[in-house]
């Protein structure tokens, strides 16, 4: 099932909910990232989205349906100079994945660091056991610059971190 009711809103300290922290702390769920290795709460989720919110180079964004939040896509790393910046993206819970909604999240990403902040490149890193969010990238037109040898830790060993990055075309 395709999902077309995702509405986007950048973040806001009122978006700062259990299901948020939840996810954070769920082991599936943040498997190849590093919030794995912290424990989270509503305080400590609150005071990171302060900084979030404070920070010029990041901007964050909610993704939700008509009842719950779905999940969170980031442009990190804005660099206004070389008109570059990262993102990232993360679906909360496991009963919304492969439903295309990271795609859709990507696209909404790619849309605005182009679109709205005029950046002219995106880059993202995955894990190579990650094949979800290759093809998430790969279907939004990343493409793939470079394999960095055992850069991440995970709880099977060190792997590859491959990186992908898309460039606006006009
Ligand atoms: C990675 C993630 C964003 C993928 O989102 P998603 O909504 O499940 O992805 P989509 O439904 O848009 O799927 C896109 C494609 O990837 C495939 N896919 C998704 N998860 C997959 C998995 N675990 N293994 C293999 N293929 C997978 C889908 O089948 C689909 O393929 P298709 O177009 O050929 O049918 C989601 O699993 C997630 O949030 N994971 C936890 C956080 C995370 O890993 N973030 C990325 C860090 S780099």
């Amino acid at each position: 099932m395709l999902y077309n009711n995702i509405k986007i809103s950048p973040a806001k300290i009122d978006d700062v909910c259990q299901d948020w922290v939840d996810a954070l702390n769920n082991p599936e769920i943040v498997k190849y990232s590093n919030q794995r290795f912290r424990k989270h709460s509503i305080s400590s989720q609150t005071s990171f989205l302060k900084k979030k919110l404070a920070d010029k180079s990041s901007r964050i964004f909610i993704f939700k349906n008509d009842k719950e939040m779905i999940g969170v896509g980031e442009i990190s790393k804005i660099d206004f100079k070389n008109l570059n910046a990262e993102i990232s993206y993360m679906i909360i819970n496991e009963r919304f994945w492969g439903k295309g909604i990271g795609t859709q999240i990507v696209q909404k990403l790619i849309l605005i660091g182009f679109s709205e902040l005029n950046l002219k490149k995106l880059y993202a890193g995955t894990n190579s056991s990650n094949i979800g969010s290759q093809k998430v990238l790969k279907k939004n037109a990343f493409q793939i610059e470079g394999t960095q040898k055992k850069h991440l830790i995970t709880d099977e060993g060190f792997e590859d971190k491959i990186l992908f990055g898309i460039v606006r075309s006009t």
